[in-house]
């Protein structure tokens, strides 16, 4: 699996976004160490605040089926599913992504016409919050 073909994933994944309240369309591919690949899109509601991000789905698709371990992950979205520039990751599911990925994790963001812009989770998330145990290994080594 290579970036061209999660990215293409990512778009077949955006079709499916339910998005009646923004009309922004977003999907995602992800994909886990094994080679599986999870698709997700965003899932609006009438509460707003209830709204699922595609980065989740797709995160929360793949660890309800018992994986825990990701290389990369490609997104993309736009007004009515029509790509016209990035659509770089929220907070929240950049988060979600340092909850279970390392630093070198990869996200492809999805631009028009073929583009894409590739970046590692810590370029997206410096200095993240984690789990104690996992602070050890990436802050402590900061501090001189
Ligand atoms: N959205 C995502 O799916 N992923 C993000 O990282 C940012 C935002 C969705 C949520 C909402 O349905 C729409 O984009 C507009 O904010």
């Amino acid at each position: 699996m290579n970036e061209k073909q999660l990215i293409a994933l990512s778009l077949e994944a955006m079709e499916k976004a339910y998005a009646p309240y923004s009309g922004y369309k977003v999907g995602a591919a992800l994909l886990c160490a094994d080679g599986t690949v999870y698709q997700g899109c965003n899932i609006e509601n009438a509460s707003y605040g209830a709204t699922n991000c595609a980065e989740r789905t797709a995160f929360f698709k793949a660890v309800s089926d018992g994986h825990r371990e990701f290389t990369a992950i490609a997104i993309c979205g736009g007004k009515d599913g029509t790509v016209t520039g990035l659509f770089p990751p929220c907070g929240i599911c950049r988060q979600v992504m340092g909850e279970f990925c390392g630093p070198d994790f990869k996200v492809y963001m999805v631009g028009p016409e073929g583009t894409y812009q590739e970046q590692t989770l810590s370029q997206l998330l410096p200095w993240g919050f984690r789990a104690e145990e996992h602070m050890k290994d990436s802050h402590d080594k900061k501090i001189c």
